[in-house]
């Protein structure tokens, strides 16, 4: 019946896998529209933890087909270790669940390696990309070089363009970062392979989802990375290579904008932020500590695809505004506010202040950026666990009022506040 849109309001690591997998349970299709396996998306299942990457978050529910769409960049690789992985744990990851569109472009151990390459290269100015060859693959589509997931059909032709790549790629890799060259013949030979095994998957995505559509049926666009890390609407250069917002789930889906019912911002109840550039909110020492967690439990600050300790930092409700606007969030889902508890104040960043003016918008000029101070806005914490909260009322006043700041800031609902990662953690407002 309608396309509702599931998308990362901050830097990424929101909990949108989470969420997907808990709306999914009404949809028929669960689409992913951009990214590739930079994204690391964690379902919690009684207890069971599914760390996905390039599959939909849709996967764990029997009925769901799940859709690597066209705005996407697929590792063959990486996708078939990971329905190997979900396979052996007793997901259905079989031709008639899991589709790949056919204009999903392909990632090749040459995008890998000019990805290193670059990150080296440039030394103290990284990105800190995850180094999966993101970057490199979408330049080759925007440069129309790029390897369809269409070429999967034909193993042989495949081959070929591959070997082509390759090739071209070694001169790039030896006389541009005096790296270390891949063996093109070999190369080829592996994605021939990878062809056999997944051309089963190949569809037309849009078609796929209007069907869907049109026989009534719903479908989750599931977005990954976030507001913050898109090409044009993020912490430009410091930014992943495709369109994380609302936007790039229409070009990444071939869906209208007609079709669109809810578009859904996800957004932690403080900031994270994984890889360099700028985070007004970022806190060091020990409050970082405390809000980053040591690691031992599974939902601690650690990158899901790489194990990095992410950055943190308070709530900042200047890169909520700004999500709002950019993807037309109709609502927004709060994560993680179990958190908090027991902090005494919560300071939220409201505004940011830059010689003497007050800001209200994101600036996305990274100097003017830079120099922003947050003007943070304190609110009084509460000392109950609240994990085991599932209704409203189940909440401490203080949990109430921080998440109704966080709408009446925002101009924009919250609708569900998840309070752990397991898949009855949440309440809906
Ligand atoms: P995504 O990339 O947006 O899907 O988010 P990630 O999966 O990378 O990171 C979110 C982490 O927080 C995962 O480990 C989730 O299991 C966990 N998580 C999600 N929601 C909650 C929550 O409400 N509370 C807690 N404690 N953990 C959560
Ligand atoms: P999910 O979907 C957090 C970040 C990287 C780096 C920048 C560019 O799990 O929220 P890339 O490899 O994409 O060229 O890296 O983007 N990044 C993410 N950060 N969550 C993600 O995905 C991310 N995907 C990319 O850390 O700063
Ligand atoms: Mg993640």
């Amino acid at each position: 019946m309608a396309l509702d849109i599931i998308i990362g309001a901050q830097w990424g690591d929101e909990g949108k896998g989470r969420i997907t997998d808990l709306l999914a349970a009404q949809a028929a299709i669960v689409a992913r529209y951009s990214g590739g396996d930079n994204a690391g998306h964690t379902v919690t299942v009684a207890g069971e933890i599914f760390k996905l990457h390039l599959i939909p978050s849709g996967i764990i529910h029997p009925g769901v087909i799940c859709l690597i769409g066209n705005g996407t960049v697929i590792n063959p690789a990486v996708l078939l270790r990971e329905m190997a992985a979900l396979a052996a744990r007793g997901v259905d990851i079989g031709p008639h669940r899991l589709k790949i569109s056919r204009s999903a472009h392909l990632i090749t151990p040459a995008h890998v390696a000019l990805d290193k390459a670059k990150e080296a290269q440039r030394g103290k100015d990284a990105i800190g990309t995850t180094l999966r060859g993101i970057g490199p693959a979408y330049t080759d589509k925007t440069g129309r070089e790029g390897l369809r997931a269409e070429l999967l059909a034909d193993p042989e032709g495949l081959a070929d363009h591959v070997h082509e790549h390759i090739a071209r790629a070694n001169d790039v890799l030896v006389k541009i970062y005096g790296a270390e060259t891949l063996d093109a013949t070999a190369v080829a030979a592996q994605f021939a392979d990878y062809a056999q095994q997944l051309q089963p998957y190949l569809v037309d995505g849009s078609v796929l989802i209007d069907e869907a559509l049109r026989h009534g049926r719903d479908v989750l666009a599931e977005g990954a990375q976030g507001t913050f890390l898109d090409l044009d609407h993020g912490s430009y250069p410091y930014v992943t290579s495709s369109w994380p917002t609302a936007g790039g789930a229409l070009i990444g889906l071939g869906v209208g904008p007609n079709k669109v019912r809810r578009v859904i911002g996800v957004a932690k109840a403080f900031t994270s932020r994984v890889g360099s550039g700028p985070f007004p909110c970022e806190l060091s020492g020990a409050e970082a500590g405390r809000l980053r967690g040591t690691g031992e439990n599974p939902w601690d600050e650690y990158g899901t695809t790489t194990g990095r300790p992410r950055r943190v930092g308070w709530l900042d409700l200047v890169l909520l505004r700004h999500a709002v606007r950019i993807n037309g969030l109709t609502e927004q889902v709060i994560t993680k506010l179990d958190i908090l508890s027991g902090l005494e104040k919560l300071p939220v960043c409201v505004a940011y202040e830059r010689q003497g003016e007050r800001l209200q918008h994101y600036p996305t000029d990274l100097r003017v950026l830079a120099e922003c101070r947050p003007i943070y806005q304190t609110l009084d914490g509460w000392q109950e666990n609240i994990m085991g909260a599932r209704t409203l009322a189940d909440l401490p006043a203080n949990a109430r009022r921080y998440v109704e700041f966080i709408a009446e800031q925002t101009e924009t609902a919250v609708t569900y506040i998840s309070v752990g990662p397991g898949r009855d953690q949440v309440i809906q407002v």
